[in-house]
């Protein structure tokens, strides 16, 4: 495959990642450096801690993806690079280094939406990867990160039209506020996921926000049950020390209930949506949708009613700078281009509803 070539850096939250990619499709080069190990120690980001892990780590990140393309400055097209939404101080780690290359380089520089870059990962191809049908358009998007959950539909590349979006609190939030109260540890949602696998009974039953025919999400009332269940299963084992963990089989049992109502939401408003928009295609990304829960149930679904579903492998689901690449060499590729005055935009939106 060929097509211009993309340097492309993502630093808005807790990885800080770098890629090379052709065509805006095949991976030529994914480095990513995550700082989650670190962030397990304060159960959370501390955003000042994030931004000074990302000075510490974009030039060995970009080093290590240069090598491993193998390329010379000369055969660069363009460089991309996440300007939000996110942490200001981690953007402006990854804004401050892609514009400083473009300068000296003399390259095109483009910024890109983070969120639009979790809806480009569809389309990439690992380097070794064969090829396979792009998604075709007209497309819904189910975007579920730790700070966003929504609905797109796409009617063409770069075009977005906000179909729903949650109320509150964002999917991976849910998970990672749900791994806490679990005992769980940062971030809750894989630590969700590997709980719930080891489930021997599945009786626990979390409530599900429909909120009627809407296309909007909610999980802050799925927290506050999950809250009172996990007192009440604490009372039934007669905890009282605070430092008591829950026995294993009720960790499991409950992370596979509230496992169960985030993706039954998920998963039916997806569908729901592709089928009235009259999609043609689905495709899902952001770090929730590396859930294996989530990713068989939507598969199935999607089957069921012959929907060509499109779900990056996991590390794609999560942040990285592929994904970033994806999505700057469409926007480069339509001509854009952005200044030397490129700025953090901590709250960009993706898309608004039309
Ligand atoms: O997209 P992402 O890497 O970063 C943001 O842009 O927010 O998403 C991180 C979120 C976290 O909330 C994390 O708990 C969740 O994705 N996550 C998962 C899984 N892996 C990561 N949630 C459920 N199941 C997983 N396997
Ligand atoms: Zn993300």
């Amino acid at each position: 495959m060929s097509g211009p070539l993309v340097l492309a850096i993502e630093s808005s939250c807790d990885e800080t990642g770098i890629a090379l990619v052709e065509g805006g499709r095949r991976i030529r080069a994914n480095v990513v450096a995550s700082q989650v190990a670190m962030h397990a120690a304060t159960g959370g980001i501390v955003p000042e801690v994030a931004a000074r892990a990302h000075l510490r780590w974009v030039l060995p990140v970009l080093d290590e993806a240069w090598n491993d393309g193998g390329i010379e400055w000369s055969d660069l097209d363009g460089i991309a690079v996440t300007y939000g939404p996110g942490l200001a101080g981690s953007l402006l780690v990854g804004i401050n280094v892609a514009k400083t290359l473009a300068w000296v380089h003399d390259k095109p520089l483009v910024g890109v939406n983070h969120l639009e870059g979790h809806v480009y990962a569809a389309w990439l191809l690992d380097a070794d990867e064969e090829e396979r049908p792009e998604p075709v358009f007209p497309l819904v998007a189910l975007v579920v990160s730790g700070g966003h959950t929504f609905l797109v539909e796409m009617t063409d590349h770069l075009t977005y039209r906000l179909l729903g979006q949650t109320l509150d609190d964002a999917a991976g939030e849910a998970f990672d506020k749900v791994g806490r109260l679990l005992g769980l540890g940062y971030p809750g949602g894989p630590a969700i996921m590997h709980a719930a696998a080891r489930a021997t009974r599945r009786d626990a039953t979390f409530p599900r926000a429909w909120l009627g025919d809407s296309w909007d999400f909610s999980f802050s009332g799925l927290k506050t049950a999950a809250r009172r269940i996990v007192e009440e299963a604490r009372r039934d084992a007669s905890l009282t020390d605070v430092s008591e963990p829950l026995p294993d089989a009720v960790v499991a049992e409950l992370a596979s209930g509230f496992q169960d109502s985030v993706v039954d939401v998920l998963v039916t408003k997806t569908i729901r949506a592709a089928e009235a928009t009259g999609a043609c295609s689905i495709v899902i990304g952001g770090g929730v949708a590396a859930n294996a829960v989530l990713r068989d149930r939507l598969a199935a679904e999607a089957e069921a009613r012959g929907l060509p579903l499109i779900v990056p492998r996991p590390g794609l689901c999560t942040d990285n700078g592929a994904m970033i690449g994806a999505a700057g060499a469409r926007r480069l590729a339509a001509g854009e281009r952005s200044g030397m005055d490129l700025d953090a935009r901590p709250s960009l939106p993706l898309a608004r509803r039309r």
